[in-house]
């Protein structure tokens, strides 16, 4: 008998995505995969008392579709705290909000870029970003980075370099602070070198500021869009690290050509009201005293992580001590291949890991390379999770401390 099965083959649009099966998730109880706040101090109570005012207060309003930007009161809370906070001045109209930053990301890309286009980003970046990227055919090509940034001069040879193919960069993708996975902060002399080359070869950055409330110590540095008098900067930041990531809340501004398509590419509607309504009466009473506390608590993570890194990995491992984000960046020997044994380890010791070809624009290099996040467990878990780590690179043979 025929096959009454519908097919969609020949119908999938010639520029969707790679298809891919749903993705089995397997968590280690060491779970250094992923960069999760503390479960422990998320404001449930918070967000619920938030809910529940702005439903007494507004909730009739749930018959009505919410403005396409996002709730005003939230966007006006965000330019309030960009102003204070990042020296970003701008009106709670020029900002949109949107399902965590990475959904303003893909509205930035879908914005700009057609098939083929340049982008610059750091050397190894944010595989989200990386995915979107991708998913909109992007020729992405990764600019060296030392602890200090993005390094000038390989970003100027890198533009010119693709000028002189007839491919001007669409934009340069930046995390200039607590960069995922490298952990530095860009310094404002990279900052305005990365602007200064911007300026002089017409190339807009898109400035991703997903954890620049994480900071453990030090000062702040200003954010390159604060820098800039000219319009060539987006912004993009999140309350994922801050609240909670299932809150499903970021945010995005950029100048008025830019957001006028965004909001169009972001079709159905606003954010979700629910959580639009908890998180700004939350954010509004709350959200500096909260931030103190989780910050607190995510430097005795940070801590335990790096002195956990030196008790077990010793000279035979390198790492990043970031004053801020929520990860640490291993680097094994050259020759050690953390991608391959990735899925073992799990199953072996229950710990969970990035390896470096993840946040590689070319999808290869740094398989020495692991991001280790350690914003989820508690800080004994931390220690345990990287000893057994450590057992585990030993028994695979790339680690001899
Ligand atoms: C650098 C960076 N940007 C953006 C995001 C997107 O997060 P969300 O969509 O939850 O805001 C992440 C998530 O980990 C990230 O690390």
């Amino acid at each position: 008998m025929a096959d009454s099965r519908f097919s969609f083959e020949g119908l999938i649009a010639k520029n969707a995505p790679e298809a891919r099966d749903a993705p089995v998730v397997k968590r280690g109880k060491y779970d250094f995969a992923v960069a999760y706040p503390d479960p422990a101090s998320l404001p449930i109570d918070g967000l619920l008392d938030g809910l529940r005012e702005a439903m007494e207060q507004e909730g009739a309003d749930l018959a009505l579709y919410a403005h396409q930007s996002g709730y005003a009161p939230l966007r006006e809370f965000v330019a309030q705290k960009l102003a204070r906070d990042s020296g970003i001045h701008v009106s709670a109209d020029d900002i949109i909000l949107g399902d965590g930053s990475g959904q303003p990301i893909h509205m930035i890309c879908e914005t700009l870029l057609d098939p083929g286009d340049v982008v610059l980003t750091e050397d190894f970046v944010y595989s989200g970003t990386l995915g979107q990227l991708r998913r909109f055919h992007t020729d992405i090509r990764g600019i060296a980075c030392d602890q200090d940034g993005m390094l000038p001069d390989a970003l100027e040879s890198a533009i010119k370099n693709a000028i002189g193919q007839g491919k001007k960069p669409k934009f340069i993708y930046t995390i200039p602070t607590f960069q995922n996975p490298q952990g530095w902060t860009a310094t404002k002399g990279r900052r305005e070198a990365m602007l200064r080359l911007s300026h002089t070869y017409g190339v807009p950055i898109l400035e991703d500021d997903c954890y620049v409330d994480l900071r453990y110590e030090g000062e702040s540095v200003p954010s390159i869009y604060s820098m800039d008098d000219t319009g060539s900067v987006m912004y993009t930041g999140s309350f994922s690290k801050i609240i909670a990531p299932g809150m499903r809340l970021g945010y995005m501004t950029a100048p008025k050509p830019i957001l006028d398509v965004a909001r169009v590419v972001k079709s159905g509607g606003s954010v979700n009201q629910f959580a639009a309504w908890a998180v700004h009466r939350y954010a509004t009473g709350h959200l500096d005293e909260h931030i103190v506390e989780i910050n607190n608590i995510q430097r005795g993570k940070r801590d335990a992580m790096v002195a956990a890194l030196g008790e077990n990995f010793g000279s035979a491992a390198e790492w990043s001590e970031p004053a801020g984000g929520l990860f640490v960046w291993l680097k094994m020997q050259e020759e050690a291949d953390l991608q391959a044994i990735r899925d073992k380890v799990l199953d072996a010791v229950d710990v969970g890991y990035q390896s470096g070809p993840l946040f590689a624009p070319d999808g290869v290099s740094g398989k020495n390379y692991a991001r280790l996040c350690f914003g989820y467990n508690t800080p004994e878990d931390i220690r345990e999770g990287i000893a057994r780590l450590a057992d585990a690179f030993a028994r695979e043979g790339i680690l001899n401390a």
